[in-house]
């Protein structure tokens, strides 16, 4: 394990089928005035909206209501979340869906009381807030594995008038204070997104994974986590109502992205920058743009990172290395993560995601570029990389 990290992470979790009975208690530690937060309805239509608020209204809470978080949400929206809790004197910010919500409820309760441009000084200055700044608090009730929001500090926002989309991890005074993550709550999540959540999880890992070169004790977490991914996977697109799998995939979710596997590495998140980029272009769910670009990207990382690849094929997929040279193995390792991402469902190519060979130059110019993993990727092998995905 090379390099000093420090690893504090304050986000307390309840998890399983009774995990929203631990609402009403975690409650009685917020003031009175609740915003709750929830997309565009799935959670009225599936019932946890009327169990929430039934317990907010036990626990004696006024809920301010903003609905219409959307999938990927917008500037214009966070500044309709900001209003509305300034006017309001909000005590606890309640998030109640996927990553999305999650993401901007943490946002809003970044940027409250922030006197000043939050958008400039947050998102495209990437600072945090100054030590006297009031934050609000934020619990999360997760409806969707993936993206590990309900765990992390990560707040992605898309500046839809730009076709620009940009995350800002804040310190971990922006971490959900609590998360109820009740697997059967994810049953309802549309086909589509589960898959994108899924393959948002796997690359999570990779993207921590697929750095440095010393023996390193998060890369054995990370390859446990893939290899328990893979079998929940397979039995969730088999079976969506399968609970064993659905709660193995939600737990998996928040550990591969609730900065534990990312100890003592470099980390590479390029994937995620390129992905980003083509989802401003597309609004195609998150998952699928990692998905759509990773074949690409990974072929190339594979040359520079090959003893990391050989490990990830042997250890992750069982490639026996008998009589092959690395590059043969690292080489099946990748195949075998591409016959599981048909086996799942995902998209291969941006074209699938409604991406043309015109938006290209505006995707690559929308993307942050920085040495990253094994590679120091300039502008223009993103150009190729998204050519390469059409
Ligand atoms: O709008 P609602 O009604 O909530 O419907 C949502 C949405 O349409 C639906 N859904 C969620 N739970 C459901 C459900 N439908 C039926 N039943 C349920 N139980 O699913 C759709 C997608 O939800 P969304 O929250 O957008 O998905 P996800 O969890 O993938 O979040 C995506 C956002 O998170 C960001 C992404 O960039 C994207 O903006 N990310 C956040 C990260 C972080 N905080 O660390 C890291 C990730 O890499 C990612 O960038
Ligand atoms: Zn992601």
């Amino acid at each position: 394990m090379q390099g000093n990290f420090s690893y504090h992470n304050p986000t307390k979790l309840f998890f399983g089928e009774e995990s929203l009975n631990f609402l009403k208690s975690e409650l009685t530690a917020y003031g009175p005035k609740v915003l709750l937060n929830y997309g565009s309805g799935s959670v009225k239509r599936n019932g946890i909206y009327d169990q929430v608020t039934a317990i907010l209204r036990e626990a004696g809470k006024t809920i301010v209501e903003n609905p219409g978080v959307m999938s990927n949400p917008t500037l214009e929206k966070l500044h309709e979340g900001v209003r509305i809790a300034r006017e309001n004197d909000i005590d606890l910010i309640l998030a109640l869906g996927g990553g999305s919500v999650c993401d901007y409820s943490k946002a809003v309760a970044a940027s409250v009381y922030y006197d000043g441009d939050y958008w400039d000084q947050f998102w495209l200055k990437q600072q945090n807030p100054d030590a006297g700044q009031r934050l609000l608090p934020v619990g999360c009730i997760l409806t969707m594995a993936g993206t590990g929001s309900e765990m992390n500090a990560g707040t992605v926002i898309t500046d839809a008038a730009n076709t620009f989309k940009v995350g800002h991890v804040f310190d971990d005074r922006l971490m959900p204070k609590f998360s109820i993550l009740n697997p059967r709550f994810t049953m309802t999540v549309p086909d589509n997104q589960m898959k994108a959540g899924i393959y948002d999880i796997m690359n999570h890992i990779m993207e921590q994974y697929f750095s440095g070169s010393d023996d390193n004790t998060s890369d054995y977490l990370s390859e446990g986590l893939m290899r328990s991914l893979i079998v929940a996977s397979r039995a969730a697109v088999k079976n969506p109502q399968d609970y064993e799998a659905r709660s193995n995939i939600m737990w998996t979710a928040t550990w591969a992205l609730n900065t534990l596997v990312g100890c003592g590495k470099e980390q590479d998140w390029m994937v995620h920058m390129i992905g980003h980029s083509v989802g401003a272009w597309t609004h195609a769910p998150h998952g699928y743009t990692l998905a759509a670009v990773s074949t690409a990207y990974y072929r190339r990382a594979m040359k520079a990172g090959l003893p990391k690849f050989v490990r990830f094929a042997k250890n992750v997929w069982n490639v026996c290395d008998e009589g092959l040279t690395d590059e043969q193995v690292a080489e099946k390792g990748l195949e075998a993560l591409k016959d599981w991402m048909i086996e799942v469902g995902l998209p291969l190519t941006i074209t699938e995601l409604g991406a043309t060979a015109d938006m290209i130059e505006g995707i690559t110019k929308t993307t942050v570029v920085y040495p990253a993993g094994y590679l120091d990727l300039k502008p223009e092998d993103v150009t190729e990389i998204l050519r390469e995905s059409l």
